[in-house]
This record gives structure tokens, sequence and C-alpha cells, in this order.
């Protein structure tokens, strides 16, 4: 089953279903955007709209993308806003979709299911206006080391999307290379417990002058 497919099946249950990583994400963007305000935010992977709803409290516009038609058609019937337009769209091919400038670039829980991440952020900073943010909430990579993956419960048994394990540097580096600059590193661990293994790394990148 594709990435695409095993979307198209979770929507179902995708905002239903247990899911800490989804819900402690929901709190880590909250928090790291929440002094900010923007005119046009485009949000990569925008699934069922979880944080689409409170991203247009912060913004002009919104453009939403995604692979799946079903997520976004789960988030179509919630969001109804003349600011959100949706996508349906495979980010690994051409940004046909991402037109004009924007000066915030969202990546919630998606950046797993990506291999190429350099050429991901080549095309996001591409798109940024100078001093413009790129926000990445991501399962924690220690998380995945210990064998984390996204998931979901189907009668046919448990099904695994297909992921790719980005190291901090890894996320940095690329970042580095397009000439973000890093603003913010946050961590989010299970009932505030700092002694656990953290669910949740965010990352806040800016874009330099020149
Ligand atoms: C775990 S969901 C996260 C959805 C939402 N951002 C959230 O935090 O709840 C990952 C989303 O990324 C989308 N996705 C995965 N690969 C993609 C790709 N290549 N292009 C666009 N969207 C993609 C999936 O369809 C899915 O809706």
């Amino acid at each position: 089953m594709n990435t695409q497919q095993a979307y198209d099946i979770w929507s179902d249950i995708y905002d239903t279903n247990i899911n800490k990583t989804r819900d402690l994400e929901a709190k880590a963007i909250r928090e790291i955007l929440s002094g900010k305000t923007f005119k046009r935010c485009l949000e990569i992977g925008s699934g069922t709209g979880k944080n689409t709803e409170w991203l247009i409290t912060k913004a002009d516009e919104i453009v939403c993308v995604d692979l799946s038609e079903a997520m976004l058609n789960k988030a179509q019937a919630k969001i109804v806003n003349s600011g959100v337009t949706f996508t349906q769209a495979d980010i690994t091919r051409e940004w046909d979709f991402a037109e004009g400038e924007f000066d915030l670039i969202t990546f919630s829980l998606m950046l797993e299911h990506i291999e190429d991440l350099q050429e991901v952020f080549n095309k996001a900073a591409a798109h940024l206006t100078t001093g413009g943010y790129i926000y990445i909430g991501e399962l924690h990579p220690f998380k995945q080391y210990s064998g984390s993956k996204a998931r979901f419960e189907t009668e046919a048994g448990q099904q695994i999307v297909t992921c790719f394990n980005h190291h901090v540097s890894d996320f940095v580096q690329a970042g580095k290379k397009t000439g973000l600059a890093l603003v913010e590193v946050q961590e989010y661990f299970d009932d505030d417990d700092r002694t656990s293994v953290p669910r949740i790394l965010t990352l806040l990148m800016r874009k330099n002058d020149g």
C-alpha cells in the first residue's frame, strides 16, 4: 500500500482514534507560533485540517496541500472559510500549487514520508518571503530510533505507512543550505515527563536577508 492509499483509508479514523503524536503536535504548533501573525501560509500535508482550523486565526490566507483526497475531503467538510483553499498534490513533484511567496510554510507530521529532504527545503525556501518562517513538527527521531512509525489499525490488521528517518542535523543542514537560520528547537514529551523519550520535535527556521 502506498502513502496515498494508506492515508485515504486512515482518513476515516484519523481525527477520532487515540493518537498521542497527533495531539501533542497540535499543542506544539499552537505554542511555537502563538505570538505571530502571517499574511500567507502554505500548509504542506494539511491532512484533515487539525492545524488549519487554528492557522486561519493566525494568517489571512492558507493554501492547504495534501496527497490524499480523502484526508482533504475531511478537512473541507470542517473548514468553510474563503481564506482557505485545498489542493491535492504530491509535493515530491512540481509545486504548481504554490503561486507567489508565503511568510509561513508548515510541515506537521509529514516530512517523515519524504525521502529527499533537501529537494523539499529547496522548493519551500524558493516560495518563502525574506523574513518568512518554516515550521516543522515531527515525530521525534528518538521515537523513530526506538521503532515508532505512523501506523493505524484496520480490520485487516495494523497498517504501517512508509517512513524515512531524518536526524535533527538533517533538518538543520537542509535548512542552512537554502539560507534558513534556526530560530528555535523544542521537544515535547508525553505528560510533560522530561525523563521519557521525547515524542515531538519542532524546528522553527527563518529565511535570512540575501
Ligand atoms: C500524519 S498526516 C498529518 C496531517 C496533519 N498535518 C496533522 O498534523 O494532523 C501526514 C499527511 O501528509 C500527507 N502526505 C504524505 N506524503 C505527501 C506528499 N508526498 N505530498 C503531499 N502530502 C503528503 C498525507 O496524505 C497525510 O495527510
